[in-house]
């Protein structure tokens, strides 16, 4: 796959092909569309400007339907006001945007008859209980009153709030409201839904359960736009991601493209002989070209892994065999040793510069992997010195 570092100031890096050929045509666009918009979402150069600042800055998407999509980005990246522009609940101030086949301008009651939304503007009534605010929906949507009750009480059972029922939701917690919410949007299943960060704030047990519901959604034939600050969930769920910096789409691709091209992640070498230690991360330093830091255990190395996505540095995993070889080839017993995957952070890190502004304390030893021209000595080295 190619570079991520070409794709920064300008477009994005397409990473996949097709990242999702599933269930293409599953899902048949209300009347009046456009029968040639294969795709769920097609945004060009978008634009929404809040005073000074671009909140979205001519951001380019195409999401194809069926599967779940996820929009990974920094706070303020813009992925909430991405959603709000294609979602109708915004305009943009530049740019053009298509939903299920409908323009969002010029025919945002077709857009929303076939969209949910969920998640950071949650509109759940609080002095209802959790059963009217379901048959509320189910009445709002054209079921009838019984089928309303009906579905309210399946959903309830499914989002694990059946004790609560009856309850009126201001007594309820965060998780349950955002569980409830969720449900909202379901009574009557989307062809398109935006989850907005829907796992947010909610306990393992409780992810885990949205993950299934979103996963039986689409193999109803529902597409899925979901944000999240979780590489895992993305991992977990995405077909396709697309990350966002500032506005603008940088890199899209598959769950395992994205973390590939993040780098390897981070190298712990246990040595036999803690002895050894400063000899071995000299020569891992210079093995990989990344700073060796010694761990707290005194036999233990650890070093973070810069995948630049160059050619020549496809493979973290070989550049670190490569310098275990070398510590072996040196006489230096290596006990263990283990590759991690990389964290969000790390990712955001080695696509955007920065980290998450919720991840500033991490350290990151004044490497970073910014796209500059410094990191593309350390892939290229190994490979050659391999051969
Ligand atoms: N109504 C508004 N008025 C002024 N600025 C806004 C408004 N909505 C969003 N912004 C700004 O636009 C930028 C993008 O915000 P947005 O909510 O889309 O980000 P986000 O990617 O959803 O972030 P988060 O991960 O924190 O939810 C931010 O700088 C934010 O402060
Ligand atoms: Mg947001």
């Amino acid at each position: 796959m190619d570079t991520y570092r070409d794709a920064r100031p300008g477009g994005a890096t397409q990473l996949a092909g097709g990242a999702n050929p599933a269930a293409g045509g599953a899902i048949q666009p209300a009347g009046g569309a456009n029968p040639a918009a294969g795709a769920a979402i097609r945004a060009r150069g978008l634009v929404k400007r809040y005073g000074a600042a671009r909140a979205v800055d001519g951001l380019e998407l195409t999401v194809p339907r069926g599967g779940v999509f996820g929009l990974l980005g920094p706070n303020g990246a813009g992925k909430t006001t991405t959603i709000r522009i294609l979602a109708t609940l915004t305009r943009p101030d530049a740019g053009t945007a298509e939903v299920m086949g409908c323009d969002v301008a010029a025919e945002p009651r077709a857009v929303r008859r076939q969209i949910g939304v969920t998640g950071q503007f949650a509109t759940i009534d609080g002095t209802l209980t959790g059963t009217e605010n379901l048959v509320l929906q189910g009445r709002l949507l054209g079921l009838s009153r019984a089928a309303a009750q009906n579905r309210a009480g399946a959903l309830l059972a499914e989002f694990g709030l059946a004790d609560a029922a009856r309850r009126a939701v201001q007594s309820y917690s965060g998780g349950m409201r955002r569980r409830l919410d969720l449900a909202c949007r379901l009574v009557v299943p989307p062809a398109l839904l935006f989850l907005d960060e829907p796992t947010t704030g909610l306990d393992p047990q409780s992810r885990i359960a949205v993950w299934a519901t979103v996963r039986e959604l689409v193999g109803q034939g529902t597409t899925v736009l979901l944000t999240t600050q979780y590489l895992d969930e993305a991992d977990q769920l995405s077909d396709g991601i697309a990350v966002l910096d500032r506005g603008r789409v940088i890199a899209e691709g598959t769950p395992g493209q994205l973390k590939e091209a993040a780098g390897a992640g981070v190298l712990r070498v246990r040595l036999a002989d803690p002895a050894d230690r400063g000899l071995a991360a000299q020569l891992l330093a210079a093995a990989l070209r990344v700073p060796v830091a010694p761990d707290s255990d005194p036999a233990v190395l650890t070093a973070r892994i810069a995948g630049t996505g160059q050619a020549g540095d496809r493979h973290g995993s070989a550049a670190v065999a490569w310098a275990i070889a070398r510590l072996a080839g040196d006489g230096i017993g290596v006990a263990a040793f283990s590759l991690g995957q990389p964290s969000l952070d790390e990712v955001f890190l080695a696509l955007t510069g920065h980290a998450t502004s919720s991840s500033t304390t991490g350290s990151t030893t004044g490497h970073t992997t910014t796209g500059g021209a410094a990191d593309s000595a350390a892939g290229s080295e190994p490979e050659e010195a391999a051969g």
